[in-house]
């Protein structure tokens, strides 16, 4: 069974499932080059049909994550709608716009009107592709079902409590489900006036942040500041009522006043260090209430988080050390970019059971879901450029040899990564011994990041050495305190408070942990720093073009592309594109 998943608000993105497990999937942004891309995924949809050559004709169902968010108006056409990540005119428009169909949702209730006019919308758009679509296989999924699906359905979990922890979608911000033998079944929520996630990004937008990726500045900020100082002020902000997920906001987080507030009053008074850190320990101490109350009442310690605000992952890191937890999960893809997935594993999973055949949660193991391209192509690329390049049959050996020598490398290799995080195939690798080298990479990739880099550690050095209380975390979703003596040694990727967010990598990511193995062998580290391939503000490189394109903006030293190894001191020079 093959069901093609599809999110068109921002992150918007494809993925096709066969038989309950995602075979492939990506980000729009990937391939139209605009960060956090929104709007109609042709592109996406198109490529996850390539990669896993599918026709039209097999696709047993589409399912659209977004009852009624977002409103038909706006899928009808997104363009019109300029969606603003930072404070200004447009994005005082976007929120008075939000507000006013809130308001309007409250006085006239009609939520199946609205699932109504998105369903016309989203098939027209869906028969211009292919006009013999059966309209009966198009489902629209609930936002946060999509997210909970996403995170449950791929967890490896039978039985589990999800916590959907979001800005807003189809009129919640924050869910509660409990998961077992496949089936979800949602036990509370929060209002979307009462939200985490707009908390924390009204409080990102306050501290001239873009919403959506600034958050992890704040979060990154956080460890620099003193929570006391601001703590009383926000703490008042946004209660929880009723421990049933009753939360009560006395600020108005739908809009801009909070984010306004922050901005002309608060960070004249308190220093953004202090108001980042009150703003995350009050996100901690919320959630730490609500996961304690579900887990101890329901008697269920696996613990799955989904929705934007997991990706705040020092929150994660305070959920895992709960001694009522036992194990954590959180979905690689989060936020709204993983809700195709979540949307297609939904659709899959309720067919499936009516046809008889129930498709259980399985443990991801990697989000190796985007397009690869063969060393054919990557050879036709080069020369496009009019750039020299020598073929390399052990790629992996001369990485982790110009790694070991202290060179900046990107590794540009198989499939593309799905979800915020490179973790190895498009990526940039250095030793992180390697002195100054977090100024040096700052400078080159134009970043302005208050988090360290990240680390990818060999699993067992990271157990045994590295991390404290370590637990195998693949997909770098959650921070770690790291053992005596590591901040001094690897300062690049340990942050000041003596924490780090490791992906850890065992022989099951083949390549790359032969990779890691060998510096380890020639430096005695086994780690790298791990940062993604791109230019600051750019989405991650996904073709052999965005890896030359970032190649000439003297981001790297080597970018090691399939088998294909260019040096910037050689080939620079000679780097002139044909037009
Ligand atoms: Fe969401």
């Amino acid at each position: 069974m093959k069901v093609l998943g599809i999110y068109d608000s921002h992150n918007c993105g494809a993925c096709l499932v066969q038989d309950g497990r995602i075979i492939a999937a990506i980000e729009e942004e990937r391939l139209t080059r605009n960060k956090i891309e929104f709007g109609f995924p042709y592109n996406s949809i198109r490529c996850v049909m390539e990669i896993t050559n599918t026709s039209w004709k097999e696709i047993d169902a589409v399912a659209i994550a977004g009852l009624k968010d977002p409103p038909p108006w706006y899928r009808l056409n997104p363009k019109m709608f300029k969606f603003k990540r930072k404070m200004g005119f447009y994005w005082s428009l976007q929120y008075t716009l939000w507000r006013i169909i809130y308001t309007v949702r409250k006085i006239f209730p009609f939520p199946q009107l609205e699932t109504y006019l998105n369903r016309l919308v989203l098939t027209t758009k869906i028969k211009r592709i292919y006009p013999d679509i059966d309209l009966k296989k198009v489902f629209l999924v609930d936002h946060h079902l999509a997210h909970a699906s996403a995170g449950y359905r791929t967890s490896g979990f039978n039985k589990a409590l999800v916590f959907g922890l979001d800005g807003s979608g189809d009129g919640y911000s924050s869910t509660v489900f409990t998961a077992e033998n496949g089936e979800l079944n949602f036990i509370a929520g929060s209002s979307e006036k009462a939200s985490l996630g707009k908390l924390y990004s009204n409080v990102t937008l306050g501290l001239g942040f873009k919403k959506i990726s600034g958050e992890g500045k704040v979060m990154g900020l956080s460890a620099f500041g003193d929570s006391e100082s601001f703590f009383s002020e926000i703490d008042r902000v946004i209660q929880i009522k009723d421990i049933e997920m009753g939360f009560f906001s006395t600020e108005d987080l739908l809009g801009n006043t909070y984010a306004k507030k922050i901005h002309r009053i608060y960070s004249r008074k308190f220093s953004r260090e202090d108001i980042a850190a009150a703003t995350q320990r009050k996100l901690e101490e919320m959630v730490v209430k609500i996961v304690e109350h579900f887990v101890k009442k329901l008697d269920i310690a696996n613990v799955i988080i989904a929705g934007g605000v997991a990706s705040n992952v020092n929150m994660n890191q305070v959920i895992r050390e709960l001694g009522c937890v036992n194990s954590t999960f959180v979905f690689p893809n989060m936020g709204d970019g993983g809700l195709s997935a979540g949307a297609a594993l939904e659709i899959c999973y309720s067919l499936g059971k009516e046809k008889g055949k129930k498709f259980f949660p399985y443990r991801l193991d990697n989000v190796f879901l985007g397009p690869a391209f063969s060393n054919e192509k990557i050879k036709k690329t080069i020369e496009t450029y009019n750039l020299k390049a020598g073929y390399v049959e052990d790629m992996e050996s001369r990485i982790a040899e110009l790694v070991a020598e202290g060179k900046i490398v990107a590794r540009v290799n198989g499939r593309m990564e799905f979800g915020p995080r490179a973790l190895g195939n498009r990526s940039i690798l250095v030793l992180p011994t390697s002195p100054h080298i977090e100024d040096v990479l700052n400078q080159r990739l134009r970043r302005d990041e208050f988090m360290p880099f990240a680390p990818s550690i060999i699993e067992e050095y990271a157990m045994n050495e590295y991390l404290e209380d370590g637990v195998p975390s693949p997909f770098m979703t959650e921070t770690f305190y790291v053992k005596e003596g590591i901040k001094e040694k690897y300062p690049a990727v340990v942050h000041v408070d003596n924490t780090c967010r490791p992906q850890t990598v065992n022989e099951e990511n083949e390549t790359y942990y032969r990779i890691i193995k060998r510096v380890g062998e020639l430096t005695g580290h086994y780690v790298v720093l791990n940062t993604s391939y791109n230019m600051h503000e750019e989405p991650i490189v996904c073709s052999p073009e965005d890896a030359i394109d970032t190649f000439l903006k003297k981001a790297v030293d080597y970018l090691a592309l399939g088998n294909y190894l260019l040096s910037s001191t050689r080939e620079m020079s000679a780097a002139k594109k044909k037009m």
